[in-house]
């Protein structure tokens, strides 16, 4: 996984817990990178995984919903970062589409060492859009917080109920109000 993904993790940790948070959960994995994460570096998703186990631990909450609060985060900074990727996009789900589509395509442009999931639109009508998502590193909890955050942009409401489809695969459905 980029490191940007890791850089962006330990910024939302410093902001919501403290910069002391970030030192001890970093102590406690003894990752093979140490921690010392650089956005263009890749990195080991299972550091991902050991550094929320840790948080979680940490905080006692749950690490899906550190995950998961930590897309909706991520979707601020992406909105931030690459601004094109959100304006070029007429409509929320028109911008969710656009992620398999275009936005990860360009990201693979970017970094062809990237690993990115897999997206399929199931459904889609005026406010209800049906989504799969695929992939073996299990993060669809970021995924569903990239979701929820990135409907912010568009100014609408956006619930997200998540359907796990096996190990590696989730089933979101979203409606917008
Ligand atoms: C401007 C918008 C976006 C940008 C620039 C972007 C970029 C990226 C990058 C750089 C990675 C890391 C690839 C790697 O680790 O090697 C990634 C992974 C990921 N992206 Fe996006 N992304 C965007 C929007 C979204 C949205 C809206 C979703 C949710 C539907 C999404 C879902 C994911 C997930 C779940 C991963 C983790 C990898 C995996 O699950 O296998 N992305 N993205």
């Amino acid at each position: 996984m980029k490191g940007v993904v890791f850089t962006q993790f330990l910024e939302f940790v410093a902001g919501r817990f403290g910069e002391d948070t970030v030192d001890d959960i970093i102590e406690a994995c003894a990752l093979p990178s140490g921690g010392a994460y650089t956005s263009v570096g890749t990195y080991s998703h299972e550091e991902m995984h050991a550094l929320t186990g840790a948080l979680a631990a940490r905080c006692g909450l749950p690490a899906a919903d550190l995950v998961r609060d930590f897309g909706h985060h991520l979707a601020g900074s992406f909105e931030r970062g690459y601004p094109d990727f959100f304006r070029r996009s007429g409509s929320y789900f028109d911008f969710l589409a656009s992620v398999e589509e275009h936005i990860h395509v360009e990201v693979r442009k970017l970094y062809p060492d990237a690993e990115l999931p897999a997206f399929t639109v199931v459904e889609r009508s005026a406010k209800r859009m049906v989504m799969d998502y695929r992939s073996p590193r299990r993060l669809g909890a970021l995924a569903e917080g990239l979701l929820r955050g990135s409907a912010r942009h568009f100014g609408v409401e956006a619930t997200v109920l998540a359907q796990p489809q096996g190990e590696h695969a989730i089933r979101f459905i979203i409606e917008t109000r």
